[in-house]
Order: structure tokens, then sequence, then C-alpha cells
């Protein structure tokens, strides 16, 4: 699938509730799941392949040093955070949608949130840390938020020409057509800033 850019309107849509997991939702998540691998992603929400549906895949076994990794791939369907941390931390982040941009973000470093599986299961969950980071960004897709959103004045300046170049379309996401980087069999080096 391609990915949508920033300045798309789609990214800044609300996302609809999915009312039944049918074939055409598990079509979607597949095709995710291919698109989330062959661009190099950590996570890729539906609105950022301009579906604007409440779903988003995460490959946890990009996380090295975390023990969720063993989750390998995820699909989160209809998602709610239902409560955060009053601690924040401040990290690095990316996007498929936003490419060629990192910047520093303020989180909570952690979050109870609940979520339906693919067979329809209500799963409860409690993330920390980087996990709990990738989730909230990816939450955040299906408000219409994007990081960059959340950015403190410092930070935004120092990318302000990087967006401009985006919306010029100088600087495209994935689109499908690139050349898929690695292989399936080649371990993928999970480096920060990782891109969701
Ligand atoms: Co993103």
């Amino acid at each position: 699938m391609k990915i949508i850019a920033y300045g798309n309107p789609i990214l800044r849509k609300q996302s609809s509730e999915i009312k039944e997991i049918d074939g055409e939702i598990r079509r979607l998540v597949g095709d995710m799941k291919e698109t989330m691998k062959a661009a190099g992603g950590v996570g890729l929400a539906a609105p950022q392949v301009a579906v604007s549906k409440m779903l988003f895949v995460v490959d946890w076994s990009l996380l090295e040093n975390e023990e969720i990794r063993e989750e390998g791939i995820v699909a989160y369907i209809n998602p709610v955070i239902h409560s955060v941390s009053e601690k924040n931390i401040v990290d690095l982040e990316g996007c498929l949608s936003i490419p060629e941009v990192a910047a520093e973000v303020m989180r909570p470093d952690r979050i109870e949130m609940s979520y339906q599986d693919l067979n329809g299961g209500e799963v409860e969950l409690e993330l920390t840390g980087y996990p709990a980071r990738v989730v909230q960004h990816e939450y955040d897709h299906l408000q219409g938020i994007l990081f960059i959103d959340r950015l403190a004045q410092s930070e935004r300046a120092k990318i302000r020409d990087k967006l401009k170049d985006i919306l010029a379309g100088r600087v495209k996401p994935f689109d499908g057509t690139q050349p898929v980087k690695g292989t399936s069999t080649e371990p993928v080096t999970y480096k920060r800033p990782a891109v969701f």
C-alpha cells in the first residue's frame, strides 16, 4: 500500500470505529503488516494508508531489549487508552508519514489500554517505556494527531524546513514501489529513532 504524507487531509481526520471484523478488515490488516515491513516501520496506523478506521499494527519484534518483542506483529482494533501515568518522559520519534524527520516528544511513561484482537476478543494491556510511546503515537494517528503537534517550540523550529520539503513533494514516504529494505531472512537492527 502507499503511505500518505504529512499535508494529506486524511491524516487529520478522526477515524471511525470498526463495527465488524470481517474479511475486508482481515485483508486490510494483512496489507498493512506487509506495508509496515516493507517501509521499515515499527508501527503503522490505518489513516497512514488512507483508511480512516480505528486500527493500527505494531511489529514488536523490532524492539530489542523489550520483553514485548516476543509478541511479534500485533493488530490493535478499536483501541482505547483508559489512563496514563503522571510521569512523562522524552524520547525521539519518527513517523512513516513524515519521512526523514525526527524530534524529541514528551509523553506519559505508562498507559493502560484495551483493544479488540482479530477474533473480536477484548484485551486489556498495560505498557511502560518505549512500547507505551509507540502505542500512543499510533493512537494519536486515529484521532488525526501527529507527533509534530506535540513538540516544544524549539524542536518544531528545527524541523520546519524538512516539513516544507515534504509538503512540496521533495521528500516522499514509502509508496509501495521503492525497493524493500533488507529481506525477510535478514534481521532488522532496531535503531532509535524508530518510525511508526
Ligand atoms: Co506515525
